[in-house]
């Protein structure tokens, strides 16, 4: 899609972090957006700012997870713009946990947003972009969609599954010759809200979640969380992402790794898988946030 200036787009998990970033930068660019988030306040922030700047957006408050607030969803952007030609499934959480202790609830959340919003925001929006004949989809992975470590089992489980929905997706777009394009975006660490994920947990699926109180040995959730939000503050900035996902969508280009920090990660995974062996203890993924593992 060589101009995105008087498209339509719609971006999920649109109120914040890389979602709000790329929304604002399709905007600024000239495109009519739908956001569409979990969290109002944000929501409607987000919506001022860009009306603000001169842009064209419209707020909708969607859960992903819920395949009638998406089917609402793309009623309200044919309504609002008549038809979408960006969809941008980027809503996300991060439950974390390890297998052997995690709760149902946590996995039935973390699919929920993760996969399910992903599959639902396709159902709705990829129909009529394939009978137009044009149209580009993106779905946000991770560099945990390629990897596997240890306790984020139900997020990697999910991010795998958005890279191979998301492979096959561009596959069959290039078998029918239906002229739409697919990107899937990997971040590595972006400096979002995604370690405040807790915040959108439901009720329903709160069982067995942290104890947001805080362990009773006198350090606190909010002690550990400083310093993982301290490192995640200094990460890369979303608008950086959002100008590389706007540059993706010009170029139809699939594969979008924000950086190359896990490269040598995946290369030997990937070398294990060719082996046909048994891998070895590798390094976890946060040793490339916390290097030396003082976290
Ligand atoms: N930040 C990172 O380091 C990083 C790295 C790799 C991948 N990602 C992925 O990027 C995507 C965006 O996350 P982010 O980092 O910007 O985090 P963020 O928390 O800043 O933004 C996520 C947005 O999704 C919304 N959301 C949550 N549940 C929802 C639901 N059920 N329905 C609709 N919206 C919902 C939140 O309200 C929030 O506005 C996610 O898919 C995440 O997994 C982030």
């Amino acid at each position: 899609m060589q101009d995105i200036t008087g498209k339509v787009a719609v971006v999920t998990g649109g109120a914040s972090g890389i979602g709000r970033a790329t929304a604002v930068a399709l905007a600024a660019e000239g495109a009519r957006v739908v956001v569409a988030d979990i969290e109002q306040p944000p929501l409607d922030a987000v919506v001022s700012d860009i009306a603000d700047a001169g842009g064209d957006a419209i707020g909708v408050v969607c859960d992903v997870s819920d395949w009638s607030s998406v089917e609402a969803l793309q009623q309200r952007c044919v309504e609002a713009f008549g038809h979408a030609d960006i969809v941008m499934n980027n809503a996300g959480v991060a439950g974390g946990g390890a297998l052997s202790t995690i709760e149902l609830s946590a996995w039935e959340w973390t699919l929920g947003v993760n996969l399910w919003g992903v599959i639902h925001g396709v159902k709705a929006f990829l129909p009529a972009m394939v009978e137009r004949g044009s149209g580009h989809v993106v779905n946000t992975a991770s560099i945990a969609g390629h990897l596997t470590s240890t306790g984020m089992g139900a997020y990697n489980t999910t991010k795998h599954a958005v890279s191979g929905f998301s492979e096959t997706l561009q596959q069959e777009m290039l078998e029918g010759e239906t002229g739409v394009g697919v990107t899937c975006l990997c971040p590595g660490f972006v400096a979002t809200n995604i370690i405040t994920s807790e915040r959108n947990r439901p009720e329903r699926f709160r069982e067995g979640g942290p104890d947001l109180d805080g362990p009773p040995d006198g350090t606190t959730l909010s002690d550990a969380g400083s310093a993982i939000a301290d490192a995640y503050a200094a990460q890369m900035k979303p608008e950086l992402v959002a100008a590389q996902v706007l540059a993706a969508i010009r170029e139809n280009r699939f594969w979008l790794f924000t950086d190359d920090l896990a490269d040598d990660m995946i290369r030997t995974r990937h070398a294990d898988i060719e082996a046909h062996g048994t891998p070895g203890r590798r390094a976890h993924l946060a040793e490339l946030m916390f290097p030396g593992g003082d976290e």
